[in-house]
């Protein structure tokens, strides 16, 4: 039988048993009509560990990205993100067509923005331009290869953001890896941005789920919103247990995916088939092969080994929870099998 490795995203875990038992033996309610406690328990222990007031428990990482942008603008402002942004590339144009925005592209090495940028992007106030409103900010930046940000640098972008009157999201899909590439601390990140998104079915392994954490103020409005978009959840109980679970027992362990991570960049690096491998910091590798990328993903993919193929010729492999050290080596062979 052919040995599956899925490496086509960390979103593709499966709930371990330990967690799957935390699940199982979760306290319910209804938390659209009142509170699911296991909700609330997550929801306070998320904004507590973070230095927020509330957090909001959502079924995506896209539906709390796209409730941040709806509280922090009004129709016809404009959100400045960086040009790899997942705002912008991955989210069926929500922006547009959820917060009824414009948005504006910034560049910025390795995705990352740098402060500077930001005061020449931010439209005069007349009534020609749309209101500069919102900085999105994304750590790490998924589609730059899981690069990452400081907490000292999120901050001094966010001071800068401010000052210049935007509201500052971070969508931190992947913020867990960022603190394990950092060494850093959550407390490190305390009142700098406006709001923050965490996916907890990422890197942490849970099967679905993602938090959104702001002020009280924003919260009560992004209730509203998560409310609108169907995205209340009833029994939502047994899937916080599963990101309680995650909270107190997956995290450091992701600094053995970025090392897995590593060992197939290393292996690509050395395959006369690739051309370009950028280092991965943490669990993402992005590479362009000389061959057809799609008949390179094929040939993988006979082989049981999946990834994603994304656009202008670059190819991406993600480690998680459920790729092991024998799956790395397994894809290194046939790394090597493939300069026949
Ligand atoms: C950086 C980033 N933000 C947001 C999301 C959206 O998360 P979800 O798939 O839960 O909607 C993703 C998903 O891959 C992501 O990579």
């Amino acid at each position: 039988m052919i040995r599956k490795v899925d490496l086509r995203s960390d979103t593709v875990t499966r709930p371990t048993p330990s967690m799957l038992q935390a699940m199982m033996k979760a306290d319910v309610g209804d938390d659209v009509i009142d509170k699911d406690p296991t909700t609330q328990k997550l929801e306070e222990m998320a904004a507590s560990i973070w230095g927020f007031d509330a957090a909001l428990f959502c079924p995506s990482g896209t539906m709390c990205n796209q409730i941040a942008i709806m509280v922090h603008t009004k129709p016809g402002d404009e959100v400045i993100c960086h040009r790899l942004s997942h705002i912008y590339w991955y989210e069926g144009g929500g922006i547009a067509a959820n917060a009824l925005c414009s948005v504006r592209l910034l560049d910025g090495e390795n995705g990352i923005i740098s402060p500077e940028s930001l005061a020449y992007n931010i439209n005069s106030v007349d009534e020609h331009h749309a209101h500069s409103a919102l900085l999105s900010l994304e750590n790490t930046v998924n589609k730059a290869g899981g690069t990452c940000y400081t907490a000292a640098q999120i901050r001094t972008l966010a001071e800068e953001g401010q000052r210049l009157g935007l509201k500052v999201h971070l969508d931190g899909a992947r913020i867990y890896n960022a603190l394990i590439y950092n060494n850093e601390q959550p407390a490190d990140y305390h009142r700098s941005v406006d709001s923050m998104s965490i996916c907890l079915s990422k890197g942490l392994g849970c099967p679905v789920g993602s938090l959104l954490l702001g002020s009280a103020d924003f919260i009560v409005k992004a209730k509203r919103i998560r409310k609108r978009l169907g995205g209340g959840m009833r029994q939502s109980g047994f899937l916080a247990a599963a990101g309680i679970y995650a909270l107190q027992n997956h995290i450091h362990r992701l600094a053995d995916d970025h090392a897995r991570a590593r060992k197939l960049a290393d292996g690509l690096r050395v395959s006369s088939w690739v051309s370009e491998v950028v280092s991965p910091q943490t669990n993402i590798v992005i590479f362009k092969t000389k061959k057809n990328p799609s008949e390179v993903a094929e040939k993988l993919e006979m082989h049981g080994i999946r990834l994603i193929h994304m656009c202008q010729g670059w190819l991406r492999l993600v480690t998680h929870l459920d790729i092991s050290d024998d799956d790395i080596e397994y894809c290194l062979t046939i790394f090597r099998s493939m300069e026949k």
